[in-house]
């Protein structure tokens, strides 16, 4: 049957050339922000959004990376796939690399530095992964449009259609890296043809969506954090609001473990198992925490 199940695709490629030096000898998603790895908050998004059988897609230098760090994702309670993708060819690729591990199921594609926290955010994700038709995307308002894909609105404030970095972008709301499809997107992929820029656009694929009156658009309220991590500044700035939200309320954001813990992914002696050898860190005595 179609459209039975959801899988959920990490997109963890690129070269990450502004953050150089510090991405020639690893990659960006596995950079730290604050006090664990990148690729650790995208990871709790599809966690929270109840999906279990994840696709790693990165490039052939960095994908083992993720294969030391995840295995084959059992020990969170999880089921980790990995594919190479040889250039970043864009975003909809990850549908084309990825339609063996979608098969006949619904995806969600997370970007691999894209963190967002927000209250009610299980809910958010929840709704979003059960809808069995269509697609859904998510819009924040930012300062600086011109940077990501933008939604255009109607009168009643319905999304007409999304721009690729428009130079003159039709409203301040950008598309955030998380899209939920159903399977059609594995042949609409297909179709997508590479842009100016030589990469094949998610936006191709949203408009698509949009044109067959199937696409789900949520704007996000002012209390959410969606974060940047593309410049030094920028990963600082995550770094920080994550480590000062963290210390305020005694938490920990993007804790995989805790989360697959918390879902019942993994029991007690699991969780003890994966605390001991961290726990030197205030990670790990978080873990440890949890067990008391
Ligand atoms: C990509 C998408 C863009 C989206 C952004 C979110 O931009 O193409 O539509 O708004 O991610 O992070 P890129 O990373 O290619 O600049």
């Amino acid at each position: 049957m179609k459209n039975e199940k959801l899988k959920g695709i990490i997109l963890a490629g690129g070269k990450a050339t502004r953050l150089y030096p510090a991405t020639l000898e690893t990659c960006k998603q596995l950079l730290p922000v604050h006090d664990k790895p990148m690729v650790y908050y995208p990871l709790s998004t599809l966690m929270l959004a109840g999906i279990r059988d994840i696709l790693i897609i990165s490039t052939q230098k960095d994908i083992e990376r993720f294969e030391n760090l995840f295995e084959d994702g059992s020990q969170l309670g999880l089921n980790f796939s990995y594919q190479t993708q040889e250039k970043p060819r864009g975003l909809a690729d990850a549908f084309r690399v990825g339609r063996n591990f979608i098969g006949d199921d619904r995806v969600c594609l997370v970007l691999g530095d894209n963190i967002i926290y927000g209250e009610r955010l299980e809910y958010m994700l929840k709704k979003a992964a059960r809808k069995r038709n269509g697609g859904t995307i998510f819009g924040y308002k930012v300062s600086n449009p011109t940077a990501y894909g933008v939604m255009e609105f109607d009168q009643s404030n319905r999304v007409l259609s999304v721009k690729e970095k428009p130079k003159k972008p039709k409203s301040e709301y950008a598309v955030i890296g998380l899209y939920f499809f159903d399977n059609d997107v594995v042949e609409i992929a297909k179709g997508v043809r590479p842009s100016k820029r030589k990469e094949l656009e998610i936006t191709s694929v949203i408009n698509k969506y949009i044109k067959r009156g199937n696409l789900e658009s949520i704007l996000i309220g002012r209390g959410f954090a969606w974060l940047d991590t593309g410049t030094f500044k920028s990963l600082a700035d995550a770094s920080e609001y994550i480590r000062v939200l963290e210390e305020r309320q005694n938490c920990k954001i993007g804790c995989v473990e805790e989360i697959a813990f918390e879902l019942g992914y993994i029991n007690e002696r699991q969780l003890r198992k994966l605390a001991e050898p961290l726990k030197k860190s205030g990670y790990g005595e978080h873990l440890l925490r949890l067990l008391k």
